[in-house]
């Protein structure tokens, strides 16, 4: 299964879920490989850093992603692919190979905005490929949890997506990518954060999960 982080808007948490789903999967015993697409590097950096083992390819043109990506479904039980800030050729590519797209976004006025503009590109490529990739906003760093929450969903219901619970803003996810580790490997100072990540992945990937129609949990 291939699993994109995909949204223009800079800074949302693409790499901070990139490599924690990497990660969370490698743990479970997964065959996991990630692809980074966006030419700063980070998540793969980090991930070499976190997980050594973990196979990361750097493809960074539509080119190499429409030609290699599918063939990594093949080779690896989950491939995770995560995407630039930017609604370039190349995220439209990745929109093209992936079966599911989280989309991060932040929890403010804007980046709902800048998460509708992410949301048009994925229904155009549901289109062409007539319905594949399913579709999931992931809020992130959130701050007043349930109102915004509530207006994060609202919007969400209007744009016709689905949205997970989300992550709440919080130090440790700094930490991790700082020390080159994921949060519940921080101690004790990781802990809620680690919780309500796997939660999250649980809620998305989990047993229970609704693989195939991943109407997810509110917030
Ligand atoms: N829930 C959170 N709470 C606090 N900080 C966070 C959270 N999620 C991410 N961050 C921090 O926000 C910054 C941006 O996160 P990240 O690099 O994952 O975003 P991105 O979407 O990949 O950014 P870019 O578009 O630049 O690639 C990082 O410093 C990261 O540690
Ligand atoms: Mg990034």
């Amino acid at each position: 299964m291939i699993t994109a982080l995909t949204n223009s808007k800079g800074g949302v948490g693409k790499s901070t879920l990139a490599v924690h789903l990497a990660v969370w999967w490698q743990e479970r015993g997964a065959d996991v490989a990630l692809v980074d697409a966006d030419g700063q590097g980070s998540s793969s950096l980090w991930l070499q850093e976190a997980a050594p083992h973990i196979p990361v390819f750097r493809l960074q043109t539509p080119d190499d992603l429409l030609d290699q990506v599918p063939e990594l479904r093949g080779r690896f039980d989950h491939v995770i692919v995560d995407g630039p800030a930017a609604m370039s050729e190349v995220t439209r590519a990745i929109l093209l190979v992936t079966d599911l797209a989280l989309l991060p976004c932040g929890s403010f006025a804007i980046d709902l905005r800048a998460a509708a503009e992410a949301i048009r590109v994925v229904q155009q490529a549901q289109k062409i490929r007539q319905r594949d990739p399913q579709a999931i906003l992931v809020p992130n760093k959130l701050q007043v949890q349930y109102r915004l929450s509530r207006e994060l969903l609202a919007t969400a219901k209007s744009l016709e997506i689905a949205s997970a619970g989300g992550l709440r803003l919080r130090q440790a996810y700094a930490e991790a990518a700082g020390q080159g580790t994921v949060v519940w490997r921080l101690g004790r100072a990781g802990q809620p954060a680690a919780r309500e990540i796997k939660e999250l992945f649980d809620g998305l990937f989990g047993e229970d999960s609704q693989a195939d129609e991943p109407g997810v949990a509110a917030g």
